[in-house]
C-alpha cells in the first residue's frame, strides 16, 4: 500500500532481495500466449487493392511493388474469385488508364464503360459474394496526375466535387458496393451521399479516405497506375499535413456527419497514433490502409534478406489490428490469407 511504501504491487521480500513480479509466466509457452493474446487477424481483416489495365489475358508486373501485377478485366475477375476462395471480404479496384485516354478534366472517370466500371460489372457477374471498393478522384484520369481539377496551379474545391458526385454515380451504376472518395476535397462526403439518396441507391456504402495524409510512401503506386511521371508539382493543398493529427479528428468529424459508413487513415504504419485516436474518438468502423511504399519496403528488405518478408508482414497486420483497425487495404491481402488459411 502506499502507505507502507510498497506501491500498488508490494514486493515479497526475503532475506533483503526484492523478488521480481514475472510477466514472463505468460508467455512461457505457446498455449499460454495464445491464452492470453489480444488481438488475432483473420482473413476477414483484409481487403486486397488490385491494379487494372486494358487487353485480355494480361498480368503485367509493377517493377516498384514486387509480386504485384496489373490486371485486365478477364484476370482481375480470376483475382476476385482466388479473394473470394481465401476469405477475403472485398477488393479495392484501381485503373492504370491509358496515356492517350488522359485528359485536363479526367474525362475517363465519368465513362461507364471504364475499366473500373467494366472490372465492376464482370466481377459482379462471376464473383457476387466479394465486396467491391472503387477508388473517387480523379488521379488516374488527368493528364497532370491531380486528384481534382487543375486551374491556373490550383485545385478548384467545389468544381470537383461536382465531377467526383458523377464518378460516384458511375461506380455505383456500374455496381461498385462502396464508394471510396480518396480524393481530399472539402463537402464531397456529403454530395456523395446526397446523389446517392437522390438516385434512390440507398445501399451503396462510403468509405471515406478521411485522414489522408501527403506523402512520400504513395510512391509506387503512382507508378502502378502511371501518374508518377505526370504529376505536376504535388498534392500538399488538399492531402494533409504529416506534422498534423488534431485536424485527422476535424475531417473525420465531417465525414462522418456527411454521411460515411466507414473511415480510413492512410498510410497505415506511420500513422497507428492517428488510428487509434480515431477509433477511440468516434468509434466507427476504421480501416487502414497499408500503402505501396511500406509494401515495397517490406518486399525489398526481405529481398536482400535484411528482414523476413512474411514475418513481418503479419506483424505489422497485427499492430494495424492492436491499433484500432477493423480491417487493413493491404496488397499482401493474398500472401497473408494464405498463411492465415493454412495455419
Ligand atoms: C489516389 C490514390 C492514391 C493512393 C490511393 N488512391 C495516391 C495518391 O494520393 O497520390 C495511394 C495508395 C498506395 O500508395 O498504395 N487518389
Amino acid at each position: 500500500s502506499p502507505a507502507s511504501g510498497g506501491g500498488t504491487f508490494a514486493r515479497p521480500r526475503s532475506a533483503g532481495m526484492v523478488r521480481p513480479i514475472r510477466p514472463r509466466r505468460n508467455r512461457r509457452a505457446d498455449w499460454a500466449r495464445r491464452l492470453v493474446r489480444e488481438t488475432v487477424v483473420t482473413p476477414d481483416d483484409l481487403i486486397w487493392p488490385i491494379f487494372l489495365v486494358a487487353g485480355k489475358g494480361v498480368r503485367e508486373p509493377v517493377a516498384t511493388m514486387p509480386g504485384v501485377v496489373r490486371h485486365s478485366v478477364d484476370e482481375a475477375v480470376r483475382a476476385a474469385a482466388e479473394a473470394a476462395g481465401l476469405g477475403i471480404p472485398a477488393i479495392a479496384l484501381f485503373p492504370y488508364t491509358d496515356p492517350a485516354l488522359r485528359d485536363a478534366k479526367g474525362s475517363q472517370a465519368l465513362n461507364s464503360d471504364n475499366l473500373v466500371c467494366r472490372a465492376c460489372k464482370a466481377i459482379k457477374d462471376s464473383v457476387p459474394e466479394i465486396g467491391i471498393i472503387t477508388d473517387v478522384a480523379l488521379d488516374p484520369y488527368t493528364s497532370h496526375g491531380h486528384d481534382g481539377l487543375l486551374e491556373d496551379g490550383r485545385i478548384l474545391n467545389d468544381a470537383t466535387v461536382e465531377v467526383l458526385v458523377q464518378q460516384s454515380l458511375v461506380q455505383a451504376r456500374a455496381g461498385a458496393d462502396v464508394i471510396a472518395p480518396s480524393d481530399m476535397m472539402d463537402g464531397r462526403v456529403g454530395a456523395i451521399r446526397a446523389a446517392l439518396e437522390a438516385e434512390g441507391m440507398i445501399d451503396t456504402q462510403i468509405m471515406a479516405y478521411s485522414a489522408k495524409y501527403a506523402s512520400s510512401f504513395y510512391g509506387p503506386f503512382r507508378d502502378a497506375i502511371g501518374s508518377s511521371a505526370t504529376l505536376v508539382g504535388d498534392k500538399r493543398t488538399y492531402q494533409m499535413d504529416f506534422a498534423n493529427s488534431d485536424e485527422a479528428l476535424r475531417e473525420a468529424e465531417l465525414d462522418i456527419a456527411e454521411g460515411a459508413d466507414m473511415i480510413m487513415v492512410k498510410p497505415g504504419l506511420p500513422y497507428l497514433d492517428i488510428l487509434r485516436r480515431l477509433k477511440d474518438r468516434f468509434a466507427m468502423p476504421t480501416f487502414a490502409y497499408q500503402v505501396s511504399g511500406e509494401y515495397a519496403m517490406i518486399c525489398a528488405a526481405g529481398e536482400r534478406g535484411w528482414m523476413d518478408r512474411d514475418r513481418c508482414m503479419m506483424e505489422t497486420l497485427a499492430a494495424f489490428k492492436r491499433a484500432g483497425a477493423d480491417g487493413v487495404l493491404t496488397y499482401f491481402a493474398i500472401d497473408a490469407a494464405r498463411m492465415l488459411n493454412d495455419a
